[in-house]
């Protein structure tokens, strides 16, 4: 089914159909964390919990312990850390069509036309928010429910691309995906099964597992792709303001030079396009060279790449108006 992009979260009625709801939810994430097939696919998950929290607000008195949002009775949320900036989720387009359709809808909110656009894959792994502070990576959190997520600092250390020293004594909040490539996807497994595990089903659930692994007698690395900069509270001025105005081109370069793996040395790096013909010549590359990739992608991300048209075009409550993903078709057991 087509995800309605107008739709942010499920209407649930009644008491009733939050347990049923609630019920839905548990059993996908089980089935996913377990390593199996979830039944709802990422944006059907993130809309039903979103119809659960927003039921939940209105009777905080009628919380479930099970709750996947992880509230507890009363609305407090237990064990989460709260995000600096909410970690939004994105839209979606499946066709050159609806592509230019978004184009001239992003154009007509912020009053002209977009004329440079950053294009790069949608890695098909797991959203993190990485802490530094003076440099040194504090803490790693997951995206959770977009507001607070899962601490997951234990993973320090077996995550490529994401030093536990910058280059410059930033701090600074880096965003980005946590996946396992096709080799460590495989290792992963051989490892696991060596210790009497079942094989993971793909390189997403692999790196999911192990993200929140607590106590596993075995490490396997996974890596990481930078895909957002941005300052927190104790951020230095100057370089907060850089953060604030730079262009996601220039973002992407400076967290190369910071230490941080971004796409830009992969097979398919973000490149900047000035008009959407530029941008779906793009789309069709990346399309292309898929398969032989070493790391999974389910799509094409395409951002406004100023921070002024990001600025003008702002954000919705689950996904900005200034990006869109480009969705690629899911292949055959989500081995992406
Ligand atoms: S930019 C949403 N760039 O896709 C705020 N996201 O399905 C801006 N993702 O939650 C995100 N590759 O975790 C961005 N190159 C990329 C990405 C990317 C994968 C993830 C991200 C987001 C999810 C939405």
């Amino acid at each position: 089914m087509m995800p309605d992009m107008t739709t942010s979260a499920a209407v649930i009625v009644d008491a009733a159909a939050y347990a049923q709801a609630v019920e839905d939810a548990v059993g996908a994430a089980a089935a996913y964390y377990a390593g199996g097939t979830s039944p709802l696919d990422d944006d059907a998950y993130d809309l039903l919990v979103r119809g659960i929290a927003t039921w939940e607000a209105e009777h905080p008195d009628q919380v479930l312990p099970g709750s996947p949002t992880g509230k507890v009775a009363g609305g407090a949320v237990e064990g989460d850390v709260p995000h600096t900036v909410p970690m939004l989720s994105l839209d979606n387009v499946f066709s050159p069509e609806e592509f230019t359709a978004w184009t001239a809808s992003l154009a007509r909110r912020i009053g002209r036309e977009v004329t440079q656009f950053s294009v790069g894959p949608k890695l098909d792994g797991l959203a993190i928010a990485a802490r530094y502070r003076g440099g040194r990576l504090t803490q790693l959190v997951t995206r959770g429910d977009g507001t607070a997520g899962e601490d997951v600092s234990h993973a320090i250390g077996t995550i490529e691309g994401l030093p536990e020293t910058l280059a410059e004594p930033a701090t600074v909040e880096v965003r980005g995906e946590v996946l396992m490539t096709t080799a460590q996807f495989e290792h992963a497994n051989e490892v696991r099964t060596a210790h009497g595990g079942g094989p993971f089903a793909n390189p997403r659930n692999a790196a999911a597992g192990t993200l929140r692994a607590k106590e596993r007698a075995y490490t396997v690395p996974m890596t990481f792709f930078g895909y957002g900069l941005l300052p927190v509270s104790d951020t230095e001025p100057a370089l907060a303001e850089r953060l604030t105005t730079s262009a996601h081109s220039d973002l992407m370069h400076l967290a190369t030079e910071l230490g941080v793996h971004t796409s830009g040395r992969t097979a398919v790096p973000d490149v900047v396009a000035h008009d959407p013909e530029a941008v779906l010549a793009r789309v069709k590359e990346i399309a292309a060279t898929r398969a032989e990739l070493p790391f999974g992608i389910d799509g094409i991300v395409i951002k406004a790449d100023l921070a002024a048209d990001q600025q003008a075009a702002g954000s919705g409550s689950r996904a900005p108006r200034w990006a869109i993903a480009y969705k690629l078709p899911v292949l055959p057991q989500n081995q992406s």
